[in-house]
This record gives structure tokens, C-alpha cells and sequence, in this order.
């Protein structure tokens, strides 16, 4: 099955690995033509359930706040709900100019925020769940690389606020993955050690175990690590 053959009346669920599907939106930073506006750049593309609730209130002015440190790594952020451009424009201005959370004040949100009130874009990308809320967005996360394709994608409910380091740890690990041909295992941050690709042949198993590598340290023929150094891996994947 191709994703344009889902049956009749099931919603279309991207895939990692799929082309991000192409929309052109009108957002609080103009129109925009998506993925193609960008090519080149890794995006964040995000959905959450409403305007002027205080979760999304929470996660905008904590993506807002951390824009820059994506922006190092390449990374840029779309946000969208289904909502209306004057809902959102009035809802960012209130961010700026009356919230206070965690320290956070006087906080601007440059980046785009769809506005969806056809629920077209979402429906696109799998982002209502009637279970949860037919009329509403889940809070879904989509990082799309350079070349538009769909590498991670995560989904919480409408109760759940995301945490955004995770969001960050997630770009700086497939950026990882990508420049050094390697995987990151469980909780990777930069600096720990990565995963070598497993043994693709008898031989190479063998050898592995008879003869490791200096730089790696092999726990059976299937699980192998090598160290990057944190400025290694930065100097690879950082913006200058
Ligand atoms: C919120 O952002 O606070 C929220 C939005 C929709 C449902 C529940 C919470």
C-alpha cells in the first residue's frame, strides 16, 4: 500500500522515513511552502491542542526560549494548531506581554505558527486523535531532516507538556547518527559512547571478537561502542 491508498476513512498516518507531506500554510510569519521553504535545514514541526491554554502556553514559551540553541544545530521550528491567525496572533501577544513561567518573561515567538482551522494540515500528518479530541490537535512532533524526509516523529497527549531537551537530544542524535555513521543507545548525550554498526557478515563477527579494535569495546559480537569526544561530536554538528 502507498500512503495515498489508506482505506476509506482511516486518517493518514506519516511514516519515519516518508517525504514530509508538501502544504503551503498562512502562519504568524507569513505564508509558507513547506518542506521546500526548508531544504537544507533540519525543522521541528510541531502541533498543539489550542490557543490561550496554559500547557501550550508553558511548551511555546519554552521553544521560544530555547530557539536560539536549536538554530546552532540547524534546526528550525513550525508550530501549528487549528486555531485562526488572529487567535494566534492575539495569543502570542499575550505570551509577551502578561506571562511569567519558570523565570520566563517578555517572551517573543519568532518562529511560524500555522494557522489550521480546516484541520487540513493536521489531518495530513496524523496529528488529530478523536480518541483523545476530534477537534483538536495531540501534540505531535515531527523533525524532518535537510532533505525533507521524516526521521523521528512523537506523539503526547493533551494533558502531557513535552519536554524539550529531549527534543534538543533528539536533533543532536541523528545529526550524531548521520555524521558519524554510528547509533546512539539508551539516553545518549554527547560525549558517551556510540554504538559501532552491528557486524553485517560471519566474518566480520568473528574478527570483531577475535581482534577488537583499539577504539572499540565489544560486549559480545552485536555490541560494539567506540567513544566521540562531546567536542567532536559539537565541532561535527554545530553551526560555526
Ligand atoms: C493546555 O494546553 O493546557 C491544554 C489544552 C487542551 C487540553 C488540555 C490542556
Amino acid at each position: 500500500m502507498t500512503i495515498d491508498d489508506s482505506p476509506v476513512g482511516v486518517p493518514h498516518m506519516p511514516r519515519i522515513g516518508d517525504p514530509a507531506p508538501a502544504f503551503t500554510a498562512v502562519t504568524t510569519q507569513g505564508e509558507i511552502n513547506f518542506p521546500a521553504d526548508y531544504a537544507g535545514r533540519w525543522v521541528i514541526l510541531f502541533s498543539h491542542p489550542a490557543d490561550f491554554t496554559p500547557v501550550c502556553t508553558s511548551e511555546f514559551m519554552t521553544f521560544a526560549s530555547m530557539q536560539d540553541q536549536f538554530a546552532r544545530y540547524n534546526t528550525d521550528l513550525v508550530g501549528l494548531s487549528v486555531d485562526g491567525l488572529y487567535s494566534h496572533i492575539a495569543w502570542l501577544r499575550t505570551i509577551k506581554e502578561k506571562i511569567t513561567y519558570r523565570g520566563m518573561s517578555d517572551v517573543e515567538v519568532t518562529f511560524p505558527l500555522i494557522e489550521d482551522i480546516g484541520m487540513g494540515v493536521a489531518t495530513q500528518y496524523g496529528m488529530i486523535m478523536p480518541g483523545e479530541d476530534s477537534t483538536k490537535a495531540v501534540r505531535a512532533v515531527f523533525v524532518i531532516d535537510p532533505r525533507g524526509v521524516i526521521r523521528t516523529i512523537i506523539y503526547y497527549p493533551l494533558s502531557l507538556g513535552r519536554n524539550f531537551d529531549e527534543l534538543l537530544r533528539v536533533v543532536k542524535g541523528l545529526q550524531t547518527a548521520d555524521h558519524f555513521d554510528v547509533a546512539t543507545p539508551a539516553d545518549w548525550r554527547p560525549g558517551d559512547p556510540v554504538i559501532v554498526p552491528t557486524a553485517g557478515s560471519c566474518g566480520v563477527a568473528k574478527d570483531r571478537m577475535a581482534e577488537p579494535a583499539e577504539s572499540m569495546q565489544c560486549e559480545d559480537w552485536f555490541f560494539c561502542t567506540k567513544e566521540i569526544r562531546a567536542d567532536e561530536v559539537e565541532a561535527a554538528i554545530r553551526r560555526s
